[in-house]
């Protein structure tokens, strides 16, 4: 009894050590973070956004809140899917670095590392997204300064308006620097995220010698 308790206690810690399985815990996180106050943003997550970078060897990497990575395993771009019964879409996706270029002197956040719509589920496997039109702003790989503290990279998942592409706020030419997602998404009717995760990302170690 006790053996078998133990067993399923270390496989859920191993699952939640993989990816964000408790909304309660995401909205904790980013509360600690001080990620809802930089972004001028309610963050209250209805459904869980699995974020998922590929990797040259080796397994692929799902986010859970918080997690830090090494930059060289967030190339990208990432696949997204959503956890939850909640609709079929279409969603938008935003990424968004907010300590650039440093944690201590956030004066060119938010970088806009993101943003694409008509997410919409696949048919093949239903909790993943997929678009079929390009993003607006292709996924920009973090590239925080030497010496800089990690900086957060935030992933929010939005109900995508009736009106999102006709919107031109953000086109492909829109400089990425001085990125406000919450003014956007007052802007362009996207209301608040249903959903997130985010990412610490730091510099490359220095080159060994
Ligand atoms: C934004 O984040 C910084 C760094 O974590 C923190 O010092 C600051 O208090 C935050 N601002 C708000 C309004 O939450
Ligand atoms: C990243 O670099 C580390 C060593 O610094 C290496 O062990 C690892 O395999 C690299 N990962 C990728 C995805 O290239
Ligand atoms: C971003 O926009 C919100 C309004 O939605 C505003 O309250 C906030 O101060 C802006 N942030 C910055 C850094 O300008």
């Amino acid at each position: 009894m006790i053996f078998s308790s133990g067993y399923i206690l270390l496989a859920l810690s191993a699952v939640a050590a993989a990816q964000d399985v408790s909304l309660r815990t995401v909205k904790r996180v980013f509360d600690e973070a001080l990620v809802p106050g930089n972004l001028s943003m309610t963050f209250d997550p209805k459904v869980l956004l699995e974020v998922t970078f590929p990797q040259t060897t080796g397994r692929p990497i799902t986010l859970h809140a918080g997690i830090h990575l090494p930059r060289n395993a967030t190339a990208g771009p990432p696949t997204f899917s959503v956890v939850s019964p909640a609709g079929n879409g279409p969603f938008v996706v935003a990424a968004v670095d907010l300590d650039a270029p440093t944690p201590q002197t956030r004066t060119s956040a938010q970088i806009r590392h993101f943003l694409g719509g008509n997410f919409v589920r696949e048919l093949r496997d239903p909790l993943l997204l997929a678009n079929n039109t390009p993003a607006l702003t292709e996924f920009h790989q973090p590239t925080p300064p030497a010496g800089s503290d990690p900086h957060r990279y935030v992933f929010l998942l939005f109900e995508q308006p009736k009106a999102f592409n006709t919107q031109t706020l953000v086109t492909p030419a829109t400089s990425i620097v001085q990125f406000n997602i919450s003014q956007f998404a007052g802007a362009v009717g996207l209301g608040q995220p249903i959903g997130g995760t985010f990412m610490l990302v730091g510099p490359d170690p220095p080159a060994s010698v």
